[in-house]
This record gives structure tokens, C-alpha cells and sequence, in this order.
């Protein structure tokens, strides 16, 4: 916001001594909810327009309150518009501006609604267009998590349980799970899309209009599905948002779990990545470090939207019917969750894209932690030994490997025939972690035709959900 000031009168002739300047201070909201601007603008267009509609103000007024209103947006892009904080919020500038633009043509835009019913709309289209907005980046890092597994469907590292090796799984598997959990956000995102999408603007201040206003009117010019049916419920209903700031905690809880892991991967201990020098920052007094800031910063920043969240049921929880100045908290918070999502996820495709894989240090771990042990079990299953039998059988040559140091591979045929006679050379083949997954060919594995498969489908969903 450019310029503010705090020389403006009274705003009411029921007032009797100017409102404290303490109190205006405290209660103003222009200093944040200047950026719905835009979208109150667009509500008024569309409520004179129905008010003309109807013949409740005149087509004169209606020019007037369309040319005033191009006005206002000018000086608000140019940054020529002088926010107040006396007149409180961005719906009371931006009325009282028009007034000083076009008279009293101003002053009628206002009849058959209130800041109440006024204000649920902007958040609401506001809210709208951030959906959208995540929604296209969603798909971005979609699209960069499918590009990079593409190339590494045949890339074998360690799954983890525990955080201790486990079973061989696909680099691209591993990506692809994240793929999995962000389609999971976008059908979220889509069904608060649906509940968003609803018109406030009737319900006046609570009990709804005695004008004889169109809802529906004013609700297909802004591209509402729908009207909110209940005055009382439509000013003081503020369920989307929070829900909109549920699912956005989700995504950064994911995007979290993804950092947290670049952040292990690219430590020399893993070694099983680089990101890009761009994507890093030093140490102002350790010269080998190379930091990775940015996954830490998301990891952090899932903390302030899941605070948001909190504070959103919080804020609610205890309002009674209709609307309550408390709402005018809901801004804040809701500004920032979008700030922080749109910020990461926009970084975040190319941080994917930056990520340099290093196959020769996952198939290191993958040995050292005998990450083929269930394959071995596995083998002596088919040959007919009940598998707690063979579970025993392959921890003790766990144990053997252990002690000589070496992978389970790399034991001679007579040892491994120590621990069960059907053990024959052909054990090989599953020892290695190329055979492991080869075999996990069912859907959702890790076998590399069926991870291809499932990348197919998945750009494949990705272009439907575009309408391409
Ligand atoms: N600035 C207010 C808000 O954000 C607008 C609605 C004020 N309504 C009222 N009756 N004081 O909630």
C-alpha cells in the first residue's frame, strides 16, 4: 500500500465526538485489506449494474459509478490513490473516493447491501482466484516431479522404514508418491472451489434486502454457482476460508516431508543428491558448506500456515450469529497462506528441476543395508519354506554379511547354502536390487514398467485436468 493518512472526519452524523484515534487505529483494516481492491471494485460493478437492472438507481447513475470506478482503479495501479486509515477498510475508501469522483451517484451505490455481505464477497472472489492460481502451480510441480522421474524409473535406492534401509524402490517411485499426495491437494482444492464459489451479496447486513434486488443476477456476472441461501449464514460464514487454509496446510505438510527429505539425501552422509548452486547458500565462516536453505525454509514456513489454520478455528469458534468485527481477523491470516503457498510452490518446480541424482551412492546404501533381505526370504517362499522359517534362515545371514562386512551378494554359495540347503546359484538374481524391483510388478509398485505406466497415467491426468 502507497500512501495512507488519518485526516478524515467522523464517519457518522450518529456519532457525537470523533472516534479515538487509538480506536481508529486498532480497528482500521485498509492497512491490509487494501488488496482486495480489485475484487471490491468488481462487486460494485456488478451490484449497480443489477441495481440499474432493477430501477433502483438510473442509468445516469450507473455511468457515473462506471466512470468513477475506472478512475479509482487508475489511481489505485498507478499508485495515486491515498488510502485512509479514518475511513477504516478498503470498501469505505474506495465508496467515499467514488462519491468525491462522481457525486451522488456515489452515495446510491451502497443501497441494498452492507460491508457485511460486501465484504464475505470480496474474500470470497479473492479466495477464488488464489485457488486458481495454486491450482496451475500445483500442476507445474507435478509436471517437474513427472519430467525428472521419467529419467529414473531404472535409478535404485533405498526405501526406508524407520529411517533404516529397507527395500530397493525406483528414484521415480519415490517421486512419484510425492505426485500422488500433490493430485490429493488439487481434488481438495477443487471441492473448496465448489463451496467458495458461492454469492454473499443479498444477505445485506444479516437479514438479507427489502429491495427488490436479483441475486442471481449479480451472482452469474461475477461467476458465482450459486448463492449462499441463508442471510445470517452467508455474512458470517467464513467455513471456506478455513478450509481453503486446511488444504493448504496439507500441501506444505507434504511439501515438508519432501524438503526433509533433499535435506537428508543432499547431506554427504546420504549423498544421494545435489541441487543446484543456485537453489544453496554458504556458511559466512565455514568454507566447505553448501546449505540447503531453501527446502529448510519450507519445512519452516509449514509452520506459519498450520498456525494460520489455528487461528482461523479459533477465531470462529465462539461467534455467535451474524457477523462480528472478530471476522475482520480472517485477513491476515488468509493472505499470508496464500502468499507462502504461491512463494513455494512457484520456487519449488525448479528446485525439482535442479536436483542432480547420484545413483552410485543409493546403490552404496542399498548394500550396505542389505536391502534385499526380504527378496531372499521371498525366494526360499517359492521353494516352498513356510516364511517365518525363511524370515530366521535370512536373518542369520544377515548377521553373517554383517560380520564380514560385506553385502548379501557378495556371499559364496556355500556360505549362503549354510543357512538353508535350497539355496541354489540362481539366488543371485534377487540379490541384486535390479532383480528386487523387477519382481514388484503389481499396480502401485516399484517394478520400472509399472512406474512408467504410472507416470503415463499421470500426465495423461494432468492434461485432463487442464481440458487439453
Ligand atoms: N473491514 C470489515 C471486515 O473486514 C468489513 C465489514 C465491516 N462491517 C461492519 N459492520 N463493521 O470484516
Amino acid at each position: 500500500m502507497n500512501k495512507t493518512s488519518c485526516d478524515s472526519s467522523t464517519w457518522s452524523g450518529r456519532f457525537s465526538e470523533p472516534v479515538d484515534k487509538l480506536v481508529q487505529n486498532f480497528t482500521a483494516s485498509v492497512n491490509f485489506d487494501y488488496r482486495l481492491a480489485s475484487f471490491d471494485i468488481e462487486a460494485s460493478l456488478a451490484h449497480a449494474r443489477m441495481l440499474c437492472a432493477q430501477d433502483i438507481i438510473s442509468a445516469h447513475d450507473l455511468e457515473d459509478i462506471e466512470r468513477g470506478m475506472n478512475e479509482i482503479s487508475q489511481e489505485i495501479s498507478e499508485g495515486r490513490f491515498e488510502w485512509k486509515i479514518a475511513l477504516e477498510d478498503v470498501h469505505l475508501n474506495i465508496e467515499r473516493r467514488l462519491t468525491e469522483l462522481v457525486g451522488d451517484a456515489g452515495k446510491r451505490l451502497h443501497t441494498g447491501r452492507s460491508r457485511n455481505d460486501q465484504v464475505a464477497t470480496d474474500i470470497r472472489l479473492y479466495l477464488r482466484d488464489a485457488t486458481d492460481q495454486i491450482s496451475i502451480l500445483l500442476t507445474r510441480l507435478q509436471e517437474a516431479l513427472l519430467e525428472k522421474a521419467q529419467n529414473h524409473t531404472h535409478t535404485i535406492m533405498p526405501g526406508f522404514t524407520h529411517l533404516q534401509v529397507a527395500q530397493p524402490v525406483s528414484f521415480a517411485h519415490h517421486l512419484m508418491a510425492y505426485f500422488e499426495m500433490l493430485n490429493r491437494d488439487d481434488e481438495r482444492l477443487t471441492e473448496c472451489r465448489k463451496r467458495i464459489n458461492r454469492l454473499p451479496l443479498g444477505a445485506a447486513a444479516l437479514a438479507g434486502s427489502g429491495y427488490p434486488i436479483n441475486r442471481e443476477m449479480v451472482a452469474q456476472s461475477l461467476g458465482f454457482e450459486g448463492l449462499c441461501s441463508n442471510s445470517l449464514d452467508a455474512v458470517s460464514d467464513r467455513d471456506f476460508a478455513i478450509e481453503f487454509t486446511a488444504a493448504a496446510a496439507l500441501i506444505m505438510m507434504h511439501l515438508s516431508r519432501l524438503s526433509e527429505e533433499i535435506i537428508l539425501w543432499m547431506n554427504p552422509q546420504f549423498g544421494f543428491i545435489d541441487l543446484s548452486d543456485r537453489f544453496c547458500t554458504g556458511s559466512s565462516i565455514m568454507p566447505q558448506k553448501k546449505n540447503p536453505d531453501v527446502p529448510e525454509l519450507v519445512r519452516g514456513k509449514s509452520g506459519r500456515v498450520y498456525g494460520h489454520l489455528m487461528s482461523l478455528l479459533t477465531l470462529m469458534k465462539s461467534q455467535p450469529l451474524a457477523y462480528n468485527k472478530d471476522n475482520q481477523e480472517d485477513k491476515e491470516p488468509l493472505f499470508d497462506t496464500v502468499d507462502t503457498l504461491v512463494a513455494t510452490l512457484t520456487l519449488y518446480s525448479s528446485l525439482i528441476q535442479g536436483i542432480e541424482v547420484k545413483p552410485q551412492r543409493m546403490h552404496q546404501a542399498l548394500k550396505q543395508g542389505f536391502a534385499t533381505a526380504t527378496d531372499l526370504a521371498d525366494y526360499l517362499v517359492i521353494k516352498g519354506i513356510p516364511f517365518r522359517d525363511a524370515h530366521e534362515s535370512v536373518a542369520r545371514a544377515v548377521r553373517e554379511a554383517e560380520r564380514l562386512d560385506c553385502d548379501l551378494a557378495d556371499l559364496d554359495i556355500h556360505i549362503l547354502k549354510t543357512f538353508h540347503e535350497s539355496i541354489e546359484p540362481d539366488v543371485y538374481q534377487v540379490l541384486t536390487p535390479e532383480g528386487s524391483i523387477a519382481t514388484r510388478t503389481l499396480p502401485g509398485g516399484t517394478a520400472p514398467e509399472t512406474v512408467k505406466n504410472a507416470i503415463k497415467i499421470a500426465k495423461e491426468h494432468l492434461l485432463k485436468r487442464q481440458g487439453k
